[in-house]
């Protein structure tokens, strides 16, 4: 597998610390020393298909390709407001891929889901059953989150990211770990009642619940663990590491997770300050940005890490 090229899309309208704490009781003193955020793009008018569409369509751009090029559309995403059709089937009706031959279905694997992704790209691509895959990671996490709960709203951002795949030789390694604990992270949206349901022990409506601490102890644990284990199995060194892309959840578990390394520290990018979290959407929404800055250039070795509710984690070695 290889990418052929990346995009991104952001919402525009971009939200600060001061204007949460016009919100909810907290602070940008608060907020910047316990996650290193000081803003993010929160949607407002903006249809969250449409946005995800967009990267897409600029993935497509910069792989040099035209939309009818696309054999499959592979989307994660946690939540958006259809639950059906997938969103991958609202991205080729918006793009105008015609079918039937390009099959689309959607991945939820939380913040951990672009590398969960990539690997089963890897697998299609692999069997030959497609071509050139169009792999889109988007999320509206702050539609999940209670606004009126300071713990949880202040850490997230919406945001799309997309690339398309091809077949090649630069997806180098892979591991994917996954955990029973879904009592750490959750959100529960309520079905509709039957006439036989009876309600008992079923909840209805729960945002986002996490239990913060824990996930930020097993986040840099599980990370250091995952990228040592990543490149040994590519048969690589942590030095020949070119780029660290890290799921940005907080950059307090990006400072833990690279200070644990004896590397260049510039090699661990971020960009968590002006995005928030945007859970699956972070590492390839960040890859695009160092794509397009000329940080990471081609023949670069990246590994990427993530790591969210299942509690699950992915990391993956690849040449871009
Ligand atoms: N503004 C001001 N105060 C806040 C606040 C806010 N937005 N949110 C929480 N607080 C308060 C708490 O009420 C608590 O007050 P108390 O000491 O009087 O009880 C205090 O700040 C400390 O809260 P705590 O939860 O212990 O802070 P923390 O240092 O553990 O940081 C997180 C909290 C969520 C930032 C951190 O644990 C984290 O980043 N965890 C992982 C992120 C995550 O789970 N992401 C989703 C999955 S990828």
């Amino acid at each position: 597998m290889k990418i052929l090229g990346t995009g991104s899309a952001l919402p525009k309208h971009t939200v600060t610390n001061d204007m949460l704490s016009e919100i909810v009781d907290t602070n940008d003193e608060w907020i910047t020393t316990r996650t290193g955020i000081k803003s993010r793009q929160i949607i407002t008018t903006e249809r969250f298909e449409e946005l995800a569409a967009l990267a897409a369509q600029r993935a497509i751009d910069a792989a040099g390709l035209v939309p009818e090029d696309i054999d499959f559309i592979i989307c994660h995403n946690v939540c958006n407001a259809y639950v059906t059709p997938s969103l991958a089937a609202l991205i080729q009706h918006i793009l105008g891929i015609k079918g039937p031959n390009c099959p689309t279905m959607d991945l939820n694997s939380a913040c951990a889901g672009f590398i969960y992704g990539l690997e089963i790209c890897e697998a299609f691509l692999q069997t030959g059953r497609a071509k050139k895959i169009l792999f889109v990671c988007a999320e509206e996490v702050t539609r999940m989150v209670d606004w009126t709960q300071r713990e949880t709203c202040v850490l997230f951002g919406d945001g799309a990211a997309a690339m398309v795949l091809g077949k090649g030789d630069n997806y180098l390694a892979s591991k994917l770990t996954s955990t029973p604990m879904p009592e750490v992270i959750y959100y529960r949206l309520p079905c509709e009642p039957t006439p036989f349901e009876t309600g008992e022990g079923i909840d209805t409506h729960i945002a986002m619940q996490l239990k913060g601490r824990e996930v930020f102890r097993m986040a840099v644990t599980s990370a250091q663990k995952d990228i040592k284990d990543v490149v040994a199995k590519a048969g690589l060194q942590l030095e020949d590491i070119d780029h660290y892309l890290l799921h940005q959840a907080n950059m307090r578990i990006v400072d833990a997770i690279k200070q644990n390394f004896d590397l260049p520290q510039e090699r661990f990018h971020h960009n968590i300050e002006y995005r928030g979290n945007t859970s699956s959407a972070s590492i390839p929404m960040l890859l695009d940005e160092k794509i397009r800055e000329g940080v990471v250039k081609r023949g670069d070795l990246m590994v990427f890490n993530g790591f969210g509710a299942g509690f699950v984690t992915g990391a993956a070695v690849m040449r871009y």
